[in-house]
């Protein structure tokens, strides 16, 4: 039996679990994806722990992925390096990935969204906001991030050579913009937008990573001001798409992948 899981503080309500056995049934596989509750300062023992034991990889949620990229026995794919964060580790191979980023470019393909060339507006300056600011701009998108504390803005910008903001900048930026995303965690469990409804146009694709509740406000605002859509949950899938590939060498089942993560959201 393969065994794979995910590590994280806290962990428990992770939905890689019944996305991933999903997957695994749907394809016949043996094999099972179980949570690992691992304290900050104990992510090396763990690794070296889950290697010693034959789990085949795992995903890293917070707050390891910046630790994880560090261990000096990983080798780190090109992604996972400019990031400096790792989400999935192939114990097998001892290599580990950044699949937030594809989990990005792939939501946008799935939904037609031309990327090279668009002009994309990335609000937040954390984690999920670099792996967005760093595929878009791979991507040949022109890039700004704007974000509450504008030094953190900026920095992400020097790093990936994108353009730093404020959020005032977001009156000028959005209605400009082909292409808006959410990273911040404003509208998590909250009916609050980080986006003035106004600056919303129909020519716009909104994207936002908040996936608790699926409809946020911002989305809602989108799809009354005529602009398209992309729910937090089709990058929480794609990511684990990209790792499933990535363990097995198999296309993963989206389809199946995706009705059981958003079976449990709603
Ligand atoms: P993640 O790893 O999920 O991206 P994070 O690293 O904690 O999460 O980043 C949270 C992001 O949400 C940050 O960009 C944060 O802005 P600051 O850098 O100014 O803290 C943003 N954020 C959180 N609460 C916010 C709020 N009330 N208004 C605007 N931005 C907010």
């Amino acid at each position: 039996m393969e065994l794979y899981g995910i590590i994280g503080d806290p962990v428990e309500h992770s939905l890689s679990p019944p996305m991933h056995e999903a997957a695994y049934r749907e394809l016949g596989l043996d094999a099972s994806y179980v949570r690992f509750h691992v304290e900050e300062g104990d992510v090396e023992e763990a690794v070296e722990g889950a290697k010693a034991l034959g789990v085949d990889g795992f995903n890293v949620t917070v707050p390891h992925k910046q630790a994880v990229a560090s261990l000096p026995r990983l080798e780190l794919d090109d992604t996972a390096e400019a990031i400096s964060a790792v989400n999935t580790v192939d114990l097998g191979e001892m290599k580990a990935y950044n699949t937030d980023a594809a989990g990005v470019s792939r939501s946008l393909e799935r939904h037609d969204v031309d990327v090279a060339g668009a002009t994309a507006v990335v609000v937040g300056a954390g984690g999920a906001a670099r792996a967005m600011a760093y595929e878009l701009s791979r991507l040949d998108a022109e890039v700004h991030v704007a974000n509450r504390t504008e030094e953190k803005a900026d920095r992400l910008a020097d790093e990936f050579d994108v353009s730093g903001h404020g959020l005032g900048a977001l009156d000028d930026l959005v209605p400009e913009a082909d292409l808006l995303l959410n990273a911040t965690t404003v509208g998590m469990e909250e009916d609050r937008s980080p986006v003035d409804a106004d600056l919303l146009h129909p020519e716009l694709t909104v994207f936002d990573a908040v996936y608790t509740p699926l409809e946020t406000r911002l989305l809602r605002d989108a799809e009354a001001a005529g602009a398209d859509t992309i729910d937090g949950a089709w990058m929480l899938v794609y990511q684990g798409v990209e790792a499933f590939e990535i363990w097995t060498d198999l296309e993963a089942p989206v389809e199946d992948m995706d009705d059981a993560l958003r079976r449990r959201l709603r």
